[in-house]
């Protein structure tokens, strides 16, 4: 069965505030997209990679990348799930099948490591749904606002959601595009899965597979980082 990927990185950062997309941010010597795509082009298990972009966006196609002629470029939409499935469209627009797996993976998660997905792939290979990484969470959870805490929500069952994840190109496609047409905005793959009432699993992975989205994520990610790099861990 072929696995192929789509990275939405048609984000503008808005949460981030650098005024730029916040993948074009450096991270020791290169920029997060760069790591991002290098990382997985690394990984023979992936067959096509589609990277959905602004229309705008006028730098992505000029980076330096370890393996450019692996990389397909498509303008990506107004929404991370209209950028999606921009992807999805082109992989299926360049021949992949529907019962073919796509791994989704955000641009801004630059420390994916291959073992985490070689074991998504390994765990998921017979499921008829697909599922994603994930973290179980740590800290006790609460719930509130400026006046206070209104609940502590029990954590026993509480994930943190990450990338990649993985479904099949067709069942993805038509849940996106039934999310979509319900006007139902969902900030991840699994959330339109599970409103067609799907049950995704959840593969527990590394905990440095963490998103840059405020600026101190940055420092985080260079100490991460560079933990990888000295522990050998990264590819
Ligand atoms: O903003 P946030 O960090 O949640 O975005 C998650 C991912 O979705 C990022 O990789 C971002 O580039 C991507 N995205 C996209 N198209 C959009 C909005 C976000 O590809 N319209």
């Amino acid at each position: 069965m072929a696995c192929h990927a789509v990275i939405p990185a048609a984000g503008v950062g808005k949460r981030f505030g650098a005024g730029m997309p916040k993948q074009y941010l450096p991270l020791a010597g290169r920029c997060i997209q760069q790591h991002t795509l290098d990382r997985l082009c690394a990984m023979t298990a992936i067959s096509q990679i589609v990277v959905a972009i602004s229309i705008e966006d006028t730098r992505a196609q000029a980076l330096p990348y370890a393996q450019p002629q692996r990389l397909r470029f498509v303008p990506g939409g107004a929404e991370r799930m209209d950028s999606v499935l921009a992807g999805l469209r082109a992989l299926r627009e360049r021949g992949a099948a529907d019962s073919d797996w796509v791994l989704v993976h955000d641009v801004a998660r630059p420390l994916l490591r291959a073992a985490d997905v070689r074991h998504l792939l390994a765990v998921l290979a017979d499921d008829p749904v697909g599922g994603i990484l994930a973290n179980p969470v740590r800290d006790t959870m609460k719930r509130g606002d400026a006046d206070g805490i209104e609940a502590t929500v029990a954590r026993d069952n509480l994930w943190h959601a990450l990338t990649p994840q993985m479904f099949r190109l067709g069942a993805l496609t038509h849940a996106l595009e039934a999310a979509l047409a319900d006007a139902a905005v969902v900030t991840d793959e699994a959330s339109a899965m599970e409103r067609l009432g799907y049950r995704p699993r959840l593969v527990e992975g590394a905990r440095d597979n963490i998103k840059i989205t405020f600026p101190d994520d940055l420092a985080l990610a260079e100490a991460l980082l560079a933990e990888q790099i000295r522990t050998g861990v990264q590819t």
